[in-house]
């Protein structure tokens, strides 16, 4: 198959994002996909808040829609974008690509972003296979995103059970040594809607659990070692209590579900912070309303008439985000600014 390239699909890398987001202190969303009604209302709700953003595709997302099938969703979702919203751009994504095969494929199907998380490898072979990505992009100005440091719980098949926290001095030589465009840290977040063991919580006056705080001197040590270069956080949704109660309320049982509280995620926008990855926030969306149908609706089957209301309240929670936790609603003119 021939090479496609996203500059012909209408995509952008991430470098004007970034250096726009450092710049004027707000994140990037970056909104995990995996169907048509999730990719409608991450569109939709960017579009009308005027938001940058980045549409990311796991390789579990592959497989369950199909790769060929998801390129061409994102390509629609590009011509959608243009008439909706005609200024604006996004990037495309591939979240915790683990293998370089991964993202070559990925890059060559119109992708203009890659992730390779080879946060689990030795800091050598962290090193190594990064460098052996960014090599291959970089030819065709495609962004390459690292990590280094190990989310607690599931980054996809790679299972950890307890977090490694980013060594601060280890990025100057990672940055320098793989020539990356962003770097994924761990200050505390994981991935999920358990972030947090509720030994870990402290409980507020009415019980509810309370999360220790993000190590932002972690943070601060890393932006100091590496001055604004472009730090991305994973594992970021809020968990909203909202939606967890209507699961438990019609039918679902969700235990002790914790996140990261809004005013952190606004914190960690206006630093070095300028991709903030969210995707269970949305599953439990999507869950909490086609429960909701079914409960009030039982002898509903027209799946339009429950994933639309899902699809709707998606939309509502990213203009939410966009506008009141990362601030990127407004930014949207910025990309060709640079
Ligand atoms: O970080 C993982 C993302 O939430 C994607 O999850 O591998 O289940 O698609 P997934
Ligand atoms: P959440 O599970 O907190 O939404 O994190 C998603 C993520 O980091 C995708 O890479
Ligand atoms: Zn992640």
């Amino acid at each position: 198959m021939s090479r496609i390239s996203y500059q012909d699909l209408g995509l952008v890398n991430t470098k004007a994002m970034f250096k726009n987001a450092i710049e004027h202190q707000f994140a990037v969303p970056a909104y995990n996909f995996n169907n048509l009604e999730q990719l409608q209302a991450i569109v939709t709700a960017c579009a009308e808040s005027d938001s940058p953003f980045i549409l990311q595709v796991s390789s579990g997302a592959r497989k369950y829609a199909h790769q060929t099938l998801l390129r061409f969703l994102a390509e629609g979702a590009g011509a959608m974008l243009r008439e909706l919203n005609p200024h604006l751009r996004f990037a495309l994504h591939l979240d915790h690509g683990d293998t370089f095969e991964l993202c070559k494929t990925c890059i060559d199907s119109g992708f203009s972003s890659v992730m390779i998380d080879g946060s689990h490898h030795s800091f050598e072979d962290n090193i190594a296979l990064t460098r052996k990505v960014v090599d291959y992009a970089h030819q065709y100005d495609v962004s390459v995103e690292g990590e280094l440091g190990v989310l607690a719980g599931i980054e996809d098949e790679v299972s950890s059970e307890h977090s490694t926290y980013t060594h601060p001095e280890e990025v100057i030589e990672f940055v320098k040594k793989t020539n990356v465009d962003s770097l994924a840290i761990s200050i505390g977040t994981s991935h999920g809607a358990n972030k947090f063991k509720p030994e870990q919580c402290t409980r507020d006056a009415s019980g509810v659990l309370v999360p220790p705080p993000l190590r932002f001197d972690i943070l601060e040590e890393i932006e100091k070692k590496i001055p604004g270069f472009p730090i991305v956080l994973h594992g970021a949704s809020s968990v909203l209590p909202k939606y967890v109660k209507m699961i438990n309320e019609f039918g679902g049982k969700i235990e002790d579900a914790v996140g990261i509280p809004e005013e952190q995620l606004r914190k960690a926008a206006r630093s070095a912070v300028c991709k903030i990855n969210i995707d269970s926030d949305g599953r439990l969306v999507f869950t909490a309303m086609i429960r909701k149908v079914f409960k009030d609706k039982p002898g509903e089957f027209d799946p339009r008439k429950y994933l639309a209301p899902a699809r709707d309240e998606l939309k509502n929670m990213i203009l939410e985000k966009n506008k009141n936790v990362l601030g990127s609603a407004g930014k949207g003119k910025l990309i060709f600014a640079s």
